[in-house]
């Protein structure tokens, strides 16, 4: 039966005690980690968010105390009151090794069942489980751990832009869309049957107009909704440290950046991290890189090898030069040794980013490997020279229009980077992508979409290229990638009435559905908008990578899976037949589906 903790106060917590303390009475609560029972000696291992502490009683101890211990088991909570003493067998292991607590008093404030898994670091316990079981997974000290750093990271943000001037200011849950490119979670107004708020997929619109208010710098952690297919690093809901100033340009916004990300790292990992960071256009990446997040902790880059193959007598690659595409190469260092399967792995790979294969070249004497048959020993040794391969070394090839190839070939180069275990965790390779594309071309609506959003601006020097050839424009947008991953985004916004009119012509609004849709933005622009522009991280993301996790469910207290469900709360659930009735809303079961 639970006890009451009437007269007991909670004095500090468990791992915040050291050798300093011994001879202390303390008062402990937290939950059994570990219970053991000898008969004369009766060992508990009390553990709350700090850490945990050995408990001991021996036949010295009052025997209520003895009696009390003996019937607790894991996951009780218990108050212990008692002295810190010095542990006989100190275990150097456990941060508070070297001391327990000899108990005076124990009480058993909640029993518990056995839990469904232990509470232990990395347990192999499955996701499914873990998640249905959520609030037992964060008691995990690695979990809290990670909620620890989450706060920090936190905190640091909104630490630093404050003392950098900028403003926290909250913007709406229950909106309009917002144009990020993704499906809205739309919620159904009662008042106004059949209209419906969207959730945001982003503060956007609404950071722009608080510049054109005159709040001048602003910075919000948001809450941003987007309904779209989840991976490792997306959420459905998920969170941005969010900014937005007035009176700059990119360098303004960069420099602000940089100073933020180099506290951060200092304040949460002890991380001197250099500025500026190294900055690459959105060209140079791909075509370096294959990717427009570059993971720069390791080389391998890209190399052109079209002009020495075209014309050639290997028809795959002679005619994806002759067709304007390119043959593209990388280096695998000291992979000669990989075997046939190894390699149709690899190819398999490719294949899944729709390159038409994979060929490769073994640098030995004589040369060995797919393509090794249809050249002369004197092109492939250019091929080898030309990518600065040495004996043991694999070239591979991907053929195909150039895109594919970059990106095939990108994803290649992580996959080998895995296997080669290039990929160090405590290494932190920040970078700029700048001057990406405005416009990219949607194959299936047949027009343009805007490749960050649509208030992003044009590049002003690429501004007559708008009338002439859109899709070569390039925007003042800007990522920062870390080890491969896009932590955030931004742009300098457009500020002018005209210019952003053109933009929502160019991406095929018409006038009346631009004026529908962004109205209130458009009829704000007539009244006196500063040049402005900002940036948005993914707060889970940062958090992800800084804790060395694989999936930024691990770094959200209560995730949603695959489906967007939680399997915790069994949201989303089905409501009373009087709600949707009271919303005017009617559920047709989906065809073919389940009703
Ligand atoms: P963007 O759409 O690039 O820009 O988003 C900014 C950053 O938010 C993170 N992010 C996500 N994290 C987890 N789950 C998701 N589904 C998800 N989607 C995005 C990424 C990304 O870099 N309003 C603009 C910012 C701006 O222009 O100022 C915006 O939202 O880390
Ligand atoms: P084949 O002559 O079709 O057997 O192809 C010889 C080699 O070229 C094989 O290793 C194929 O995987 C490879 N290959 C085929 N298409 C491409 C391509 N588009 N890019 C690179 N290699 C390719």
């Amino acid at each position: 039966m639970a006890e009451s903790m009437k007269g007991l106060h909670r004095s500090c917590r468990c791992a915040e005690l050291g050798t300093g303390d011994i001879g202390r009475d303390v008062t402990l609560m937290g939950w059994c980690h570990r219970q053991r029972d000898l008969g004369a000696i009766v060992f508990l291992t009390l553990r709350d968010r700090s850490g945990e502490i050995q408990v001991l009683a021996d036949e010295a101890s009052p025997t209520a105390v003895r009696e009390t211990l003996s019937r607790i088991r894991s996951e009780y909570v218990v108050a212990v009151r008692g002295r810190v003493a010095r542990r006989a067998a100190p275990n150097p292991a456990m941060p508070t090794g070297d001391i327990e607590i000899r108990p005076e008093e124990v009480r058993i404030l909640g029993e518990s069942e056995t839990p469904p898994f232990y509470i232990e670091p990395d347990i192999d316990t499955n996701e499914a489980l873990r998640l249905k079981y959520r609030y037992l997974d964060l008691r995990r000290p690695d979990m809290q751990r990670i909620q620890m750093l989450r706060h920090r990271v936190t905190k640091a943000a909104r630490d630093f832009f404050d003392r950098e001037g900028f403003l926290d200011i909250e913007t709406p849950i229950l909106t309009r869309s917002t144009p990020e490119g993704a499906r809205d979670y739309l919620v159904p107004s009662r008042v106004l049957p059949g209209r419906f708020f969207a959730l945001p997929q982003s503060p956007q619109l609404f950071k722009q107009l608080l510049m054109l208010a005159g709040y001048d710098r602003y910075m919000q952690v948001a809450r941003c909704f987007r309904d779209e297919d989840l991976r490792a690093d997306r959420q459905p809901e998920f969170t941005q440290i969010d900014l937005e100033m007035a009176f700059v340009d990119v360098e303004d916004v960069l420099a602000v950046n940089e100073r933020f990300l180099q506290f951060l790292f200092r304040e949460t990992m002890g991380v001197e991290i250099p500025v500026p960071f190294p900055r690459m256009t959105y060209a140079e990446a791909m075509s370096r890189f294959g990717s427009d997040k570059p993971d720069l902790r390791f080389g391998m880059e890209l190399v052109d090898a079209s002009d020495l193959v075209a014309g050639g007598p290997f028809s795959v690659f002679a005619d994806a030069v002759a067709s304007g595409g390119t043959v593209r190469m990388i280096r695998a260092e000291g992979c000669a040794g990989l075997s046939r399967r190894e390699i149709d792995e690899l190819a398999r790979h490719v294949r899944t980013y729709r390159a038409g294969g994979l060929a490769w070249l073994a640098v030995e004497d004589p040369f060995r490997g797919s393509i090794a048959k249809f050249f002369d020993p004197d092109v492939l040794a250019m091929l080898a020279e030309r990518a600065g391969a040495v004996a043991g070394d694999v070239l591979f090839f991907v053929a195909d229009r150039t895109p594919v190839a970059l990106e095939a070939l990108g994803q290649l180069r992580l996959e080998l980077a895995r296997r080669l275990g290039l990929l160090h965790r405590d290494e932190y390779a920040l970078l700029w992508v700048t001057e990406f594309p405005l416009l990219e071309h949607d194959p299936e609506a047949g027009r343009y979409v805007a490749m960050h959003h649509p208030f992003t601006s044009p590049m002003d020097e690429d501004l007559p290229l708008l009338a002439t050839d859109p899709g070569a424009v390039r925007a003042k947008a800007y990522d920062i990638v870390l080890n491969g991953t896009e932590l955030g985004g931004g742009s300098i916004r457009i500020h002018d009435q005209a210019l952003q009119r053109r933009m929502f012509s160019l991406l095929g609004f018409s006038e009346e559905q631009a004026q529908s849709r962004f109205g209130f933005l458009l009829d704000a622009f007539r009244y006196g908008v500063p040049p402005h522009g900002g940036l948005a991280y993914g707060l889970d993301r940062i958090v992800m990578l800084l804790a060395g996790c694989d999936s930024i469910r691990d770094v959200i207290a209560f995730p949603k899976v695959q489906t967007s469900a939680c399997l915790m709360t069994e949201a989303p659930g089905t409501v009373e037949d009087k709600q949707l009735e009271e919303l005017s809303i009617a559920v047709v079961p989906p065809s073919g589906g389940p009703a």
